[in-house]
């Protein structure tokens, strides 16, 4: 059986990139397969959140994944911290994975940055929380963008480590799920660094609560180049922007890059990007629309999310005890 399992963190607004890159995808595959989908409010207290600030953004998520289209019946939609059995297997896994590993980790190196010394414990162990989310439930399959590939093998290693030392196969060894023309949206302000909530520039990251003014006026002034725009994608080389503004155009247009060069080949950025915030308006406005419907109604949203850590609870309990039993742990 194919399970998928992926998540996203309440921290701040989601933004373009978590769109394309992953929750567009999620919408896609629920039809094929047994999904998961969780707001992961545990890993995002790696760093400090303020706690109205944390309870919010966990309800906006939720709103911005039903809004883009994930149905909660035929999914489990949760969040994380509701479920305490990400926690267990969590630290079962922080005595499995080994500190070379993590060491490696370059989303750790980035985030810590210079004042490693003063980074939380939870923020280096992040990989195995996140190895636990998805192994809790034996999901074989994982949709995310190019960013969390890293953080996949390593819980590709967690799984085989786990089951060489117990002499059992227990957990599937999952499959990273990276497609579509954006899997990794790049800044705005500049096409060599990944679109991202931490980016000081607001104008660097089109969010999914910005109106179509702000949408327009962040395309505009988008970076880019002198040149007209090129006519095939090995026209990209030195040009990330205009492979990022291309490559943006065509997930959201759901062609491809080639297509849309074709399409544009030759234009000046300025007529190109009117196109795209044309498109980008229409894309999102639906799905803001519904987004601040559901936020009108947090009742809702909190409901949902707890019928859907009920269902989560209850597929992660028989793999919880085989694993309690697997480690030599005594039945309660
Ligand atoms: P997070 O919250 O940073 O991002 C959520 C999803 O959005 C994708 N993404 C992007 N895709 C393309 N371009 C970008 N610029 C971009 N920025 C973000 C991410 O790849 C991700 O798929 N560690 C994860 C959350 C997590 C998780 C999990 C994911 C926790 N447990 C288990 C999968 C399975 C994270 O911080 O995602």
């Amino acid at each position: 059986m194919s399970r998928i399992f992926s998540g996203v963190q309440p921290t701040g607004d989601l933004h373009l990139g978590n769109y394309l890159g992953a929750i567009r995808n999620w919408v896609r595959l629920q039809d094929d397969y047994e999904c998961l989908f969780c707001v992961v409010d545990m890993h995002a207290i790696t760093v400090w959140q303020e706690p109205d600030e944390l309870r919010a953004s966990t309800r906006e998520v939720a709103a911005a994944l039903l809004a883009s289209g994930i149905d909660p019946r035929r999914n489990i939609v949760f969040n994380q911290s509701q479920v305490p059995g990400h926690a267990e297997l969590a630290w079962i896994f922080n005595c499995v994975a080994r500190m070379g590993w993590l060491n490696r980790m370059t989303q750790f190196k980035e985030k810590a940055g210079k004042n490693r010394e003063n980074a939380s414990i939870g923020l280096f162990a992040y990989p195995c929380l996140m190895a636990a989310d998805i192994l809790l439930y034996k999901a074989t399959h994982v949709p995310v963008g190019e960013d969390q590939k890293q953080h996949l093998e390593l819980t590709r290693d967690i799984a085989q480590k786990f089951n060489n030392d117990f002499k059992k196969e227990l957990f599937p060894v999952v499959e990273p799920l990276i497609f579509g023309a954006a899997t990794r949206v790049m800044s705005l302000r500049d096409g060599s660094k990944k679109m991202s909530k931490s980016d000081p520039s607001d104008l660097s990251r089109i969010t999914m609560t910005d109106d179509a003014d702000t949408i327009a006026k962040k395309i505009r002034k988008a970076k880019s180049d002198p040149d007209a725009l090129p006519d095939s994608p090995d026209g990209f080389k030195g040009r990330p922007e205009a492979a990022n503004l291309m490559g943006i155009y065509a997930a959201l247009s759901d062609s491809d890059i080639k297509e849309v060069c074709e399409r544009f080949g030759g234009e000046q950025f300025s007529t190109f990007k009117q196109h795209l915030a044309d498109l980008a308006v229409d894309k999102l406005s639906p799905i803001q629309d519904e987004m601040r419907r559901l936020m009108g109604d947090p009742g809702y949203v909190d409901g949902m999310l707890n019928e859907g850590a009920v269902r989560a609870q209850e597929m992660a309990e028989p793999i919880l005890k085989e694993v309690r039993e697997t480690i030599g742990f005594l039945r309660k």
